[in-house]
């Protein structure tokens, strides 16, 4: 399995870690804006995972699904997004922003939560968050118990991976 990232602060990044940890071997990480270049193996699961900034994807996001869209039609898929909004929320960025090509094809779809660490922010993005969220200060809702679920989840969809325990 290949997990294909990307992350402005770090938080999907953190995700895709521990969603691999919890896959166990044979899972590769990949950012996909310092290494656009992506390969899988015949039949590999393919999962991408990225935030939602203002009710958008992110530009890099965009750019990387016009130019691999039709590549990720090719193996199974796997999609996941982390956004601090309800998982209600979450749930309609995914039918909003995901082409609808790939909505058909993926097989997994996984919210996660968000998080971001004020620091981490630049100064637009504080005042956004201030102005339009009243928010202030570090935020983090990560659904560990989401992600150990996904782990699951993947695993029996992969050819090989854990059987159900009946
Ligand atoms: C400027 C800004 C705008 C954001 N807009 C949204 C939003 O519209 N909806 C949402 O659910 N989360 C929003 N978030 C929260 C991010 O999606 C969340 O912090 C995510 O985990 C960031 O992932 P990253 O650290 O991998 O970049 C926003 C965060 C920032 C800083």
């Amino acid at each position: 399995m290949i997990i294909l990232y990307y992350s402005k602060h770090g938080f999907t990044e953190k995700c895709a870690q521990l969603l691999a940890e919890h896959l166990g071997e044979d899972v590769r990480i990949q950012d996909v804006r310092k290494t656009p270049q992506w390969s899988a193996n015949p039949g590999e699961m393919v999962i991408l995972g990225f935030p939602v900034y203002m009710g958008s994807l992110p530009g890099p996001v965009k750019e990387f699904l016009q130019h691999q869209e039709k590549k990720l039609l090719v193996n199974p898929l796997g999609i996941f997004i982390s956004a601090l909004s309800s998982r209600r929320t979450a749930q309609s960025y995914f039918t909003t922003l995901v082409p609808p090509l790939l909505q058909d094809h993926a097989q997994f779809k996984g919210f996660f939560g968000g998080a971001l660490e004020w620091k981490n922010l630049n100064p637009f993005e504080r005042v956004i968050l201030k102005t339009v969220k009243g928010m202030q200060g570090d935020v983090s809702n990560l659904n560990l118990e989401e992600i150990q679920k996904a782990a699951e989840e993947l695993q029996k969809l992969v050819p090989g991976g854990r059987p159900e325990v009946i």
